[in-house]
């Protein structure tokens, strides 16, 4: 645990190594540098937030435009619109050096046009259409005057109590650190300084997600083999697809606050990783450092967080006020302030802020990008794509011309607002479609009827006879049921993850009816729902899926669209099991037959197994998979092995399957879990077509971090898994690594 401790003397600088335009910007760096008083300088490690506000309100602020003007800050968050970032960046013009703001906010998902909440993106296992999502949140943001966004959340969520599982991309590493790649360089583009693309920052460096119990903010207690194994990967595929900023994080890591880590920041990420982008804190985090009990007072905080390499203070006020008499007194190097400030102005020159501080604050630009007609057909193919079918018994699913009769039932099938799902820029429920507007719209001549039943929280009750009542008439129910908008996202972890208030007591009533019901489920994290999932007839996990929610529901409900989605996140039994992913161990003792459970590893009250597996989500056709080959039963350290099946379209609809290849190393020096994900492929095939797809191997597939943290791929047998989910494998090889 040495490695994660606090090391004041390790001081990793910044270095311009790259292209020509590299060292031309870094040259402008220079020369503004050599302008700036040291005051200059630590006002360009300070963010301030503007009128919105996304944590602990601040008081020790005082006048934030003269401080501007003063030349004291860098850059404000939670500023946003032409107008408004042209009034304050005109202030920050008035300073002595001119140098522009950034302009920084949370576009977590979408910024005009509302798409899905991350984690639901992420279930559409489709890396273009993700990557083309951010890009618009981007295109949008960049017309606007936002120069920077504070995603993606890179984090690897494996506990659902953590509300936080709604901003990232899932449980699972591989294809989380595919993801993070693909939302950089979506929101990002070719390059920046285009005026549709702004910098990314992936969050939150690192391992937030492991919070003990899920809950928010908590400490994070991790071998170093978890951390580089699981926690660390996306973030690295953030920095090798070019992500210009990092956010460091409000958690411990096995007793050191990340935003104080030295060996996070500096030997890491700007040491082993070669970051050249800045860091900016966490909200209020630097200050934090002071309840945890890592720093006596906000002095001592500053002291640590920029020796540790935290470049941008995010609301502390710590740097803004300590800053300066630290360099006095000799305790902060110079040298350190200088790295921090020259990441900041590289980023500024590499913007074209310097050439045009209004660059991204233009009037007409703004109008026309809100209003381009296109973005929402972006919008709906991704929550067409982000909806994850878990049961369809008996076809039920698509609805049939026969169906005539559809009653609607539940809090959330006329809901607009929990539709957008949480922590968006701006709502405008005028433009949402609900389930029910959604069906209205597709169902043609059959008859729509609604009752709502009961609300999302709550105790009443005097809703169900209607709706009872009104199930008399129907040949389909359709309940939407889940959690409101405000039940994800920071500072809403939940102990219990059945759902809200009475709402299965309404699905259990309704279903006593006797009719076949549909439930579409609306969260933004996964929920445990069992009376549900053993009764429905069908289910549609619905996610929160933006604006086009409602079309994108009633397209897969009707087959205009064959669901597609796969879980990104393991769905439990019980909160008991939490945390749980499909990566578990055989251990010494493992449960063969669930009968048999006497010293084995096993719950005596529940099964070990999920409720839905990771990977798993079905479509309205069938694939099967035959006929495994290897190019070769073994291969050496620098050799390939091409791993090759036929996957058909054995249904009566075209349809997409993500098939999935995982291993397991079968015996290694630190044990490795039964199933690690190791590459997939969405493929669209016609009914009764088929296609060869073929995996290649080699070392990097088969290695993993060892007790000394190197990445070896260690000789002897793998086992080679293709299949349709974690626990739908169908296919099996050995291979031997020599
Ligand atoms: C705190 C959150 O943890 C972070 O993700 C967010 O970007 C900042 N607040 C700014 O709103």
């Amino acid at each position: 645990m040495k490695k994660l401790l606090y090391l004041p003397a390790l001081f990793i600088l910044f270095q311009h190594t790259a292209s020509g335009q590299d060292s031309k910007i870094a040259v402008r760096v220079d020369s503004v540098l050599k302008l700036m008083t040291l005051q200059e300088k630590v006002g360009q490690l300070n963010q301030y937030s503007g009128r919105v506000v996304t944590g602990p309100v601040n008081d020790q602020k005082t006048n934030m435009l003269n401080d501007i003007q003063q030349g004291n800050v860098g850059s404000m968050l939670n500023v946003k619109g032409v107008k408004d970032t042209r009034e304050i960046q005109a202030v920050a013009l008035k300073s002595r050096l001119k140098i522009p703001l950034l302009f920084s906010l949370d576009v977590i998902h979408g910024y005009k046009t509302v798409f899905p909440v991350p984690l639901a993106e992420a279930a559409s296992w489709d890396l273009d259409a993700i990557r083309a999502s951010a890009h618009v949140a981007a295109r949008e943001s960049a017309a606007s005057g936002i120069h920077w966004t504070f995603a993606p959340m890179v984090d690897v969520g494996r506990d659902p109590r953590w509300g936080r599982v709604m901003e990232g991309a899932g449980e699972d590493t591989y294809l989380g650190s595919l993801i993070a790649a693909a939302r950089v360089k979506g929101f990002q583009g070719d390059h920046l300084g285009g005026t549709d693309a702004i910098m990314a920052c992936a969050k939150h460096f690192a391992a937030y997600g492991a919070a003990i119990a899920g809950r928010d903010y908590n400490a994070v207690d991790l071998s170093d083999q978890q951390l580089w194994q699981t926690y660390l990967p996306p973030f690295k595929a953030a920095v090798d697809a070019g992500v210009a900023t990092f956010m460091n994080s409000f958690n411990t890591i096995n007793g050191v606050p990340a935003t104080g880590n030295s060996y996070l920041q500096r030997t890491i990420l700007k040491g082993k990783w070669n970051f050249n982008g800045f860091v900016v804190s966490d909200w209020g985090s630097i200050g934090e450092m002071v309840p945890w009990g890592f720093a006596t007072d906000l002095k001592d905080a500053s002291l640590k967080a920029i020796t540790a390499g935290s470049d941008m203070d995010m609301e502390s006020l710590a740097y803004k006020n300590n800053l300066v008499q630290l360099v006095k007194e000799g305790q902060v190097k110079i040298e350190l302030i200088d790295d921090a400030v020259r990441r900041i102005l590289y980023q500024k020159f590499l913007l074209g802020l310097f050439d045009d501080p209004y660059k991204f604050s233009d009037a007409g630009r703004e109008k026309k990008v809100m209003n381009d007609k296109t973005s929402y057909l972006v919008a709906r193919d991704i929550a067409q794509k982000s909806i994850v079918l878990l049961k369809n018994t008996k076809e039920l699913l698509p609805l049939q011309k026969a169906v005539k009769n559809i009653v609607v039932i539940g809090p959330l099938a006329k809901a607009k607002r929990d539709l957008e799902g949480g922590w968006i820029v701006e709502s405008d429920t005028t433009k949402v479609i609900s389930l029910y507007e959604g069906l209205l719209a597709r169902a043609g001549k059959a008859n729509i009827s609604f009752i709502k039943g009961c609300d999302i929280s709550g105790t009443d009750q005097s809703g169900f006879p209607a709706a009872v009542a009104a199930v008399q008439q129907a040949d389909v129910v359709i309940m939407a049921l889940g959690e409101s908008f405000e039940m994800t996202g920071e500072a809403t972890s939940r102990a219990d993850l059945s759902l809200p208030g009475v709402q299965m007591e309404l699905f259990k009533a309704v279903k006593a009816a006797g009719k076949p019901v549909v439930s579409v489920l609306m969260a933004g994290r996964p929920m445990i729902f069992n009376e549900i999932a053993e009764q429905s007839d069908a289910i549609l996990y619905a996610w929160y899926l933006g604006e086009q929610g409602g079309t994108a529901i009633a397209n897969v409900l009707y087959g205009d669209y064959n669901p597609s989605g796969k879980l990104p996140s393991t769905f439990p039994r019980s909160v008991g099991q939490i945390p749980l992913s499909y990566q578990v161990y055989n251990t010494g003792r493992p449960v063969k037959n669930p009968k048999d459970i006497k010293y084995k590893s096993a719950y005596i009250d529940e099964l070990n197994s999920p409720r839905y597996a990771f990977g798993y989500g079905l479509s309205y056709t069938s694939f099967s998979y035959t006929g495994l080959t290897l190019s070769a039963p073994d291969m050496t350290q620098d050799g390939k092995v091409q791993l090759s099946f036929t996957l058909k379209n054995t249904g009566k609809y075209a349809g997409a399957e993500v098939v999935q290849l995982y291993l397991r190393d079968l015996v290694s020096t630190v044990v490795r879990p039964l199933k690690e994900l190791k590459d997939f492929q969405k493929v669209m095939l016609k009914a009764g077509e088929s296609k060869v797809i073929t995996f290649s191997i080699s070392k990097e597939k088969l290695a993993y971090y060892n007790h000394d943290l190197n990445f070896v791929a260690e000789p002897g047998f793998f086992s080679l898994m293709v299949g349709s989910a974690s626990d739908d494998i169908r296919l099996e090889a050995k291979l031997e690594l020599k």
